[in-house]
This record gives C-alpha cells, sequence and structure tokens, in this order.
C-alpha cells in the first residue's frame, strides 16, 4: 500500500511517500532564504513559494520513490493548526488528488504528527505508555499526557510565545538569521563562560504545567538595549552571552516542566517532539537527568523528524489508516 503525505503548515514544503508503512521516500523544500529578509514568515509570502514550489517537490518524491500518482492508495495533508494560507495549498492540492484519483483522505494535526515524529524507525512497542511528551517549536509549545497511541490529554501550554518564537525573537534582536534557533544553539556552545542566569526562569504557579516566555524574552530586549548604550551594535562576546544565558534559561524552564509532569503523573516514557527538540543543550540536559530519574526517553531519530516534515504525517496517517480499516 503507496501513501503520500503533505505537509506546508509553515514555510517548508514537504511531500513524503510511504509503502506498507515504510518511509520510501521524502522531499522537502524550505523557505528559510527567502524568510531571512523579513526575519519572520510573512503567511501569504509563505503560501505563494508553497503554491511555486509544491508539484516541482511531489515530481521528485514520485522519481525518487519510482512510482507514479496512479499507484498511491491513500493521501493525506496537515490540517491544522499552522499558518492557515499555508495550510490550504497543501490541503487543496491533497485533497484535488484524492478526488481524481478515488482514494481515502486523511487529515492530519500537525502536533500529533510530531509526536509521532518518534515512530520513524522504531516499532510500536518502543514507546511506553503512559508518556509525557513536549512539543516545542516555533508555532507551539505544549505538554501532553500520552496515554496510549491515540489518546493524549493536553495538561499545560504556552500563555504567550512558544520557545522557538522565543529563540527567533532574540535572534532578530541581536541582528542574526532567521530561523533563531540553530544559531542561538551554535554561538551559546561558543560561550566559555559560566552560566551566571542573568534571565528570569519563569516557571508560573508550582504545580502549573504552563508555560510563559514573554517575560524572558523582554528581559534579553532590556540586556540587549543595555549593552548597546554606548555603542552602535553588540560585540561578539556580548552576543554568545546572551545567546548562552538565554539558551540555558529556556532549557532549565522546559526540562524543569518535563520532569515535574513525569513527577506528578505516573509515566513510563519521556518525548520530546518539534524543531525545538533538535536543541543540543536541551536533549543532553534531558537525556541526562532522565538517566538520573530512570526514565525512559525518546526524541525522533534525526532531527530531519524533529522539524516539520511530510513523513510524521505519513506515519500517524499510516496507523490511523491501520487502525480505522
Ligand atoms: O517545528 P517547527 O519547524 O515549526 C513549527 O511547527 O512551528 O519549529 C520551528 C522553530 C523555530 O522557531 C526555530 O527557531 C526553532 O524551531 N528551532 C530551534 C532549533 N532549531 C529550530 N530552537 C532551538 N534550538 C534549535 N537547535
Ligand atoms: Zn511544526
Amino acid at each position: 500500500m503507496y501513501l503520500l503525505a503533505f505537509e506546508t503548515s509553515c514555510d517548508d514544503t514537504s511531500i513524503a511517500i510511504f509503502c506498507d508503512g515504510k518511509l520510501i521516500a521524502m522531499k522537502t523544500r524550505s523557505q528559510i532564504r527567502e524568510h531571512n529578509e523579513t526575519k519572520w514568515v510573512v503567511p501569504e509570502v509563505a503560501a505563494r513559494l508553497h503554491a511555486n514550489n509544491i508539484f516541482g517537490v511531489l515530481e521528485e518524491v514520485l522519481w525518487e520513490a519510482k512510482i507514479s500518482l496512479r499507484e498511491i492508495d491513500v493521501i493525506a495533508c496537515t490540517q491544522s493548526p499552522g499558518l492557515m494560507p499555508s495550510l490550504l495549498v497543501g490541503m487543496s492540492v491533497a485533497k484535488t488528488l484524492a478526488k481524481t484519483l478515488s482514494k481515502p483522505y486523511l487529515a492530519i494535526d500537525h502536533i500529533e504528527a510530531h509526536m509521532f515524529a518518534n515512530y520513524i524507525g522504531r516499532e510500536t512497542s518502543d514507546i511506553p505508555f503512559p508518556s509525557v511528551c513536549l512539543t516545542v517549536s516555533g508555532g507551539h509549545n505544549e505538554l501532553y499526557l500520552w496515554k496510549s497511541m491515540f489518546e493524549r490529554e493536553k495538561i499545560g501550554e504556552t500563555l504567550d510565545d512558544s520557545a522557538g518564537e522565543a529563540f527567533d525573537k532574540v535572534a532578530k534582536m541581536m541582528g542574526l538569521e532567521y530561523p533563531g534557533g540553530p544559531i542561538i544553539g551554535k554561538l551559546a556552545g561558543e560561550y566559555a563562560g559560566e552560566f551566571r542566569g542573568i534571565f528570569p526562569k519563569v516557571l508560573l504557579d508550582k504545580n502549573s504545567h504552563d508555560f510563559s516566555f514573554s517575560g524572558l524574552k523582554s528581559a534579553v530586549k532590556r540586556e540587549v538595549d543595555k549593552r548597546m548604550m554606548n555603542s552602535p551594535s553588540l560585540n561578539e562576546n556580548d552576543i554568545r552571552e546572551i545567546a548562552f544565558e538565554f539558551e540555558q534559561t529556556v532549557v532549565n524552564i522546559l526540562s524543569h516542566k518535563l520532569f515535574h509532569a513525569a513527577e506528578m503523573h505516573n509515566i513510563s516514557s519521556l518525548v520530546l517532539a518539534g524543531w525545538v527538540s533538535a536543541n543540543d543543550r536541551l536533549r543532553e540536559t534531558i537525556e541526562q537527568l532522565a538517566k538520573e530519574k530512570k526514565y525512559h526517553f525518546l526524541a525522533p531519530i534525526s532531527k530531519i523528524y524533529s522539524q516539520d516534515n511530510a513523513a510524521m504525517v505519513g506515519i500517524l496517517a499510516h496507523h490511523r489508516y491501520m487502525k480505522s480499516s
């Protein structure tokens, strides 16, 4: 059975093909270069780029899988959440194909797909339930109690910005490129000093599973402005130090919330999802703590599956389709 999966929720045009539950081809066209000008994704610009790219990506992925459209049995596409103009491009193409080829169509939830990215390259038994899953990216930042494959309960979310958004905005404040996460991670790794905790670790209520990053973002802005008072730009050491202090504070908040939720609910595993989960410091910190506290820890097997990609849409669609047929 061939399954064709589309993901266009933000700024990646990604299409994947699965054969009997195995990923056999994926092509992704990123729009990072185009969005670097504004340092932010303008929805209408993203949608226009998806529309320009989607048929080229489709041709490439079919060529890589060495199959034709007529051989596809099931079609799936991300439906929400995401940037509406971007989502509509993928959905229109996917639904039109499903209609003209008379094939079943599956609408996929983007966050659930990020969680299912953890099944790529693994057996279904590799995620022991119940689990706590931290889904953290540019557009979302939640904690889920993942009770069984298709049963999840949202137990926490951000009250303002997501961690990824905070990375992007802090990068913009310091004149760095978009997306902010990877470049801040790199610069933070180059800082040689000790962590001083110059930014607030906002945890909200003691037992709350919610997040807030707007206070942290404002504190970084004040620090950047203070350091720029007597010079037109930040020097390299200032940029590295702010990147390091900011990143470590985000990592401290995210890991505190994840382990607090794990302790409050009697869980068997900890799972990371979303592109911020590709952050090395976050992964290493959680992996180390999980080892000490004896939790089974999982993150996508490759960073490709942490960021927006159609393979996560396809793997979720595959499991949903198998369950319903
Ligand atoms: O999952 P994703 O591709 O899109 C959404 O669904 O929103 O996440 C994009 C976000 C961006 O905000 C980007 O700065 C962040 O993930 N990001 C990172 C890293 N790589 C990407 N944040 C921290 N560290 C990273 N290494
Ligand atoms: Zn995403």
